[in-house]
């Protein structure tokens, strides 16, 4: 059953529908009774905890089962006790969009849909592009023209999806989606369609599955606001089934050109979009995030933080994960440990306690932004002289 998260109206999941009539977001209730707790750190993969997803599998690239390492070097510079990174690059297309796709794709074919279309910084595309592809159906992607790095471009026109640049940004695109998916009967998979929550929401039961424990804190980049809202809900699910006697707390960072929710939370007042986002990390370049008041109930009811980070914090930390730890992500990614930086320098985290870094999407995703930066020397003759001269 769909339920409104504002007025409480129930729904079938039957129907093709993305909100409620009041205008309120869904979500998809679980019956936990039902639910199975195969929580023994083994065979890890999303479909594993396919007790708790509202969909038969039907469509799948092995998503899930993603590395989580503990970031020994990182922990021993900023003097904390235990800190881990999650690293959903490791999917199928390279970023943690897969879960969501694995799930929205499959309900999709079960409701008898054809169509598929999702407006994208670049990574949702991609990920449709590839599970519709595997389904046989067809998918239009609108992504903001100019604004999305090389790497999901190439992906999305390789899997063959219809890709339409949009004159405008995130926003703007996701508004003609809405519109194209009422009046042309095509299925919309963006994270305002409750399913592909339900995807997602498998990270928290993979961080419980491979920890043995919850862990303090879960820091994450926020851009339409889905994950950290997926995440608490897989969270709740399994302290709500007994599985868990604790809930982590929601930290959710944002780029400061692009940081509606972390300005709302830091001046304490109503949440108010943005109207030119703009930041280096173009994955999370969204002024109205259409997932924010499950966002903020998520961080309020968890006892965490919205913080927002410069784009200068977002490159340095991507280079310090890459340098000291070996993992290369994508400068949206590299928002959580530029977030874990700032709020240590800030004091408002504790050094005891377990943080889990979420770094969402592979650094291959976007090499431009590595390439621009950095100067190759000058290319040497082919011999060992020439090589020695410039050790
Ligand atoms: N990190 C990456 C790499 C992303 O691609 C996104 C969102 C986020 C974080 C933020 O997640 O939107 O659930 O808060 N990318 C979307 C896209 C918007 O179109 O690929 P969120």
């Amino acid at each position: 059953m769909l339920r409104c998260i504002e007025c409480g109206r129930e729904y079938s999941e039957d129907e093709v529908r993305y909100r409620c009539d009041c205008g309120g977001l869904l979500e998809v209730v679980i019956d936990l009774d039902k639910v199975e707790n195969v929580f023994n750190g083994e065979n890890i993969t999303l479909w594993k905890y396919k007790s708790f997803i509202p969909v038969g599998k039907k469509v799948s690239l092995n998503e899930g089962g993603t590395p989580l390492y503990r970031l020994k070097n990182l922990q021993r510079e900023l003097e904390m006790k235990e800190l881990y990174v999650k690293n959903e690059g490791a999917n199928p297309t390279g970023s943690f969009k897969d879960r969501g796709m694995t799930v929205g794709v499959s309900k999709a074919l079960e409701l008898g849909m054809s169509k598929v279309i999702c407006a994208s910084t670049g990574n949702t595309s991609a990920s449709l592009a590839a599970y519709s592809a595997k389904a046989g159906i067809k998918s239009y992607v609108l992504v903001p023209s100019g604004k999305i790095a090389l790497g999901k471009l190439a992906q999305a026109i390789v899997y063959g999806a219809k890709v339409v640049p949009v004159r405008g940004n995130f926003d703007d695109a996701l508004r003609v989606v809405v519109e194209a998916s009422k009046e042309l009967g095509v299925y919309m998979l963006n994270s305002i369609n409750p399913f592909r929550l339900e995807g997602q929401k498998t990270i928290a039961f993979e961080i419980f599955d491979q920890l043995g424990f919850v862990p303090d804190n879960i820091v994450l980049p926020v851009g339409n606001a889905g994950n950290i809202s997926a995440i608490w809900k897989g969270f709740k699910e399994l302290y709500e089934a007994g599985f868990i006697d604790k809930l982590p707390r929601m930290i959710g960072i944002q780029a400061e050109g692009a940081s509606p929710l972390a300005k709302a939370w830091g001046e304490k007042r109503e949440f108010k979009p943005e109207e030119k986002p703009e930041t280096v990390a173009t994955a999370i370049r969204i002024g109205n995030p259409a997932n924010w008041k499950k966002a903020w109930r998520a961080v309020e009811e968890s006892g965490g933080l919205f913080e927002s980070v410069s784009d200068e914090e977002i490159l340095k930390a991507q280079k310090i994960l890459a340098s000291k730890e070996g993992i290369f992500v994508e400068p949206a990614s590299a928002s959580s440990l530029a977030g874990l930086i700032k709020l240590k320098k800030l004091g408002l985290i504790e050094s005891d306690e377990s943080y889990v870094l979420i770094t969402t999407g592979h650094g291959l995703k976007d090499p431009n932004i590595i390439i621009e930066n950095f100067k190759l020397p000058e290319p040497i003759e082919p011999n060992l002289e020439a090589f020695k001269e410039v050790l």
